[in-house]
């Protein structure tokens, strides 16, 4: 599977994003990762489909959004039209799964279902065939800047086991505390797609980052 970088846009600078969107884009990221958070779901609040939509014309690389919502279902309507291009929500979410899947897919992006630490990995089984990925959280989601649980790198291995068993050729994403630490580990665990934050956003040269993350996982995917 191609890797893919995908910068955690909650560690950018919330005063100039959408010049922030644009210099990852030069900076070489695959895909731009957008936290949206409801602060019920998650203790935080982030952003909604209004900024998503005004920062759209920033950048043209996929706009992976990550709903840390209780009510995905409601709001997957307004995030298609504001330009989403890969939509994830949580399993543990109160929406229905297959109907949520479904109506991504209807609206032509691609649907994507998101697993808290404690959620163990079988849960997604019943809906790899319709999924464009999975993403195995690697921290509790919330906040950035937390540190990458290994614990998980056993759920990354038996969603990838699965989906070659069944030959579905998913992406694996895995968020939170990626690093040039523990981005090696993730892609020999069959992680494809890496989001970071704070490695990102905090490096002093963001190109180069992206890069060796990059490497790095090549090396071991
Ligand atoms: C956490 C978010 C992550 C977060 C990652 O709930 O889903 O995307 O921004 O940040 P880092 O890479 O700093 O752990
Ligand atoms: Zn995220």
């Amino acid at each position: 599977m191609k890797i893919k970088i995908s910068p955690s846009i909650l560690s950018c600078d919330f005063a100039h994003m959408g010049e922030e969107f644009a210099r990852m884009q030069k900076c070489g990221a695959d895909w731009l990762h957008i936290d949206v958070m409801d602060g019920h779901f998650v203790p935080n609040l982030t952003l909604g489909a209004p900024i998503v939509k005004a920062l759209r014309p920033h950048a043209s690389i996929p706009f992976d959004v990550h709903l840390m919502i209780s009510n995905p279902l409601q709001y997957v309507p307004d995030f298609l039209k504001a330009g989403a291009d890969i939509i994830t929500f949580h399993i543990e979410s109160d929406s229905p799964v297959e109907e949520t899947i479904a109506l991504i897919r209807a609206g032509g992006a691609v649907p994507a279902l998101s697993l808290k630490p404690k959620t163990p990995a079988e849960a997604v089984f019943p809906y790899l065939d319709r999924l464009g990925m999975v993403l195995v959280m690697t921290v509790e989601p919330g906040f950035g800047g937390q540190s990458f649980m290994p614990e998980m790198l056993p759920k990354v291995e038996a969603i990838r086991r699965e989906a070659d068993r069944r030959n579905l050729p998913i992406d694996i994403q895995v968020d939170g505390g990626i690093s040039e630490k523990t981005v090696a580990a993730a892609a020999g665990a069959g992680a494809n797609v890496f989001v970071a934050g704070s490695a990102v956003f905090g490096a002093t040269d963001a190109a180069q980052m992206i890069a060796s993350l990059r490497s790095l996982a090549q090396k071991e995917g």
